[in-house]
């Protein structure tokens, strides 16, 4: 089926999730932090995620903002960062990511090819807000689809449904883009056609079902269509 509506998770996948800690790292007085951004950034992704699948298990919905701040305080805690001011600089930072270098070009292309392009995210209406102006990438979206919507996060099937209830498109006819294995994976289950964008060369994960498509980065998506 033709493809009508390309569909982006948000973080990691357009906006650099680590490029708050880096950028932090590189001011002064962050000596500490610079010799371990790294991980910390690490800790910071993956408790964000698991506090949101948890929530997504239990029916406790918070705004992801929530769960963006309790995940980094976890980090910072096991990191034995204790500093208030540092804390609230990185979260400042995580309004205005870096959209990854092949963004812009790539909804360029997808949108010259008579395509619609949206964000479908975990993150808050404004947290999404932020990012998409701080990137300059807002005029080559046309639905920017939040989580705050149905009250859940992905991978619930709520939320893969906003596509359909915004475009009445069938599900064949969505590419899926997520640069999170079990994003893409999980789309793929729902019936969208799934492309897992792995930046970093991770394994595929085992999960219901498998992106249709594999890329390293961004700049060859337009291709495929
Ligand atoms: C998102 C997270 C999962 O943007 O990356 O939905």
């Amino acid at each position: 089926m033709t493809i009508e509506v390309c569909v982006f998770d948000a973080y990691g996948t357009l906006f650099d999730v680590a490029a708050a800690a880096r950028q932090a790292a590189s001011e002064p007085g962050q000596d500490r932090l610079a010799a371990i951004w790294p991980e910390l950034a690490e800790d910071w992704r993956r408790k964000q995620l698991e506090y949101s699948w948890l929530r997504a298990v239990t029916g406790d919905y918070v705004p992801f903002w929530q769960v963006t701040c309790d995940g980094l305080d976890w980090a910072m805690d096991r990191a034995g960062l204790d500093d208030p001011e540092l804390r609230e600089r990185l979260l400042a930072l995580y309004w205005e990511l870096a959209a990854y270098r092949d963004v812009p070009g790539t909804l360029a292309r997808l949108k010259a090819a008579g395509k619609a392009c949206a964000i479908l995210s975990n993150g808050s209406r404004d947290m999404l807000e932020g990012a998409v102006d701080s990137a300059g990438i807002g005029l080559y979206l046309d639905a920017v689809l939040s989580v705050d919507a149905v009250g859940v996060f992905k991978p619930a099937a709520a939320v893969y449904d906003l596509v359909g209830a915004r475009f009445g498109c069938a599900r064949e006819a969505v590419l899926f883009v997520s640069s999170n294995g079990w994003d893409a994976g999980c789309a793929a289950s729902y019936g969208f056609r799934s492309v897992w964008v792995n930046r970093s060369g991770q394994p595929q994960d085992r999960l219901m079902a498998s992106p249709a498509h594999v890329l390293s980065d961004l700049a060859t998506l337009p291709d495929l269509l």
